[in-house]
C-alpha cells in the first residue's frame, strides 16, 4: 500500500534546505513539500509577537493544504518562539529546531561555545534554558546576524559574496570577552549551514560547527518508521509570496529534489 502524504518543511527562506538534505538522505523515499514564507522574510529581525501570530496560521493553512504526514519547522527562530502553539494548534507531529547547543557542549574542548543565531533567537529564553540544562560548565557567547541570513540567500541565488562579510560576522561572536577561547560554533540559524565552507576559510582559527539538520533527520526518521510511502516521491517548493526565481536558485532547489516550484 502506498501513502502519499508528503513531509512539510517551513522556514522563512532557503534555511530549511539545510535541514531537508539530511533528511531526504535518510528518507529518500518520501515526497517533500518545502515552504518558503518569503512573504514574510525575514523572521530574525521581527517581534516575537509576530512571529507567534504569522507562524501558527500560516502553518494551520499549510496542513489543510498539503495533508502532511508531519511537520518540521526548519527555522530556528519560528521554534524556539512559536512551537508551543504550533504544536497546541495541530494535530500531527510536529519536530522543531532548536539550537544544537548539547551537542555543541559535548564536542567543546576549552569549555567556550558560541551560539550563532538571528536576533530574534539568541535573546529568546528558550537559549538561556538550553544553556543551563546542557552547557552549565561552559561559556556560552551569542551573536545575532541578520547579514548571514543575507548572505545565505545571496549564496543560493548564485551570487558572490566579499570573505569580509563573513570576517565581520565572525568577528561579533568571537570579538566578545572570552570569545578567543570558542572551539565550537553552534549554527543556531538553518541558513547558516548553506555558508559553513565561507564561514570556516574566514575564521581566524579552526573552529568546530555543528548544527540541528542531522538530529531533525533522525528523528523524523523515528516518527515515520513502519509507514508506508508513495509510489513515486515527488519533491515541490512553495513561495508564500510571488517572487523572481533565477535559474542558480531553480538549479539549487532540483539539486535538492525540489523539481516543482509555486506560490500558495
Ligand atoms: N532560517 C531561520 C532560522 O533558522 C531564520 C532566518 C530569518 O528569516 O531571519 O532562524
Amino acid at each position: 500500500m502506498s501513502d502519499d502524504r508528503p513531509i512539510l518543511m517551513f522556514d522563512s527562506g532557503v534555511g530549511g534546505l539545510s535541514v531537508l538534505a539530511p533528511t531526504r538522505a535518510l528518507l529518500p523515499q518520501a515526497s517533500y513539500v518545502y515552504v518558503a514564507d518569503n512573504g514574510g522574510f525575514p523572521y530574525g529581525i521581527r517581534s516575537e509577537a509576530e512571529i507567534a501570530a504569522r507562524v501558527p496560521a500560516l502553518l494551520g493553512r499549510l496542513v489543510e493544504r498539503y495533508r502532511p504526514r508531519l511537520v518540521v519547522i526548519a527555522c530556528n527562530t519560528a521554534s524556539t518562539i512559536a512551537l508551543a502553539a504550533v504544536r497546541a494548534a495541530l494535530d500531527l507531529p510536529i519536530v522543531g529546531t532548536v539550537p544544537a547547543i548539547k551537542p555543541a557542549a559535548e564536542r567543546s574542548g576549552s569549555r567556550a561555545i558560541g551560539v550563532l543565531g538571528t536576533d530574534a533567537t539568541v535573546r529568546q529564553p528558550y537559549v538561556d534554558d538550553l544553556s543551563a540544562r546542557f552547557a552549565s560548565d561552559c561559556l556560552v557567547l551569542r551573536h545575532g546576524s541578520a547579514r548571514l541570513v543575507e548572505l545565505a540567500e545571496a549564496k543560493l541565488r548564485g551570487e558572490a559574496a566579499d570573505p569580509a562579510d563573513y570576517r565581520a560576522v565572525l568577528d561579533g561572536l568571537l570579538g566578545q570577552p572570552g570569545g578567543d577561547r570558542i572551539d565550537t560554533v553552534v549554527l543556531a540559524c538553518t541558513h547558516f549551514p548553506l555558508v559553513e565552507a565561507e564561514l570556516s576559510a574566514a575564521a581566524p582559527r579552526p573552529l568546530g560547527f555543528v548544527d540541528g539538520g542531522p538530529g531533525i533527520a533522525r528523528r523524523v526518521a523515528h516518527l515515520t518508521d513502519g509507514q508506508d510511502w508513495p509510489a513515486v516521491p515527488t519533491g515541490e517548493a512553495v513561495f508564500t509570496a510571488p517572487l523572481e526565481i533565477g535559474n542558480a536558485l531553480r538549479a539549487g532547489l532540483a539539486a535538492r529534489g525540489l523539481d516543482r516550484i509555486s506560490v500558495l
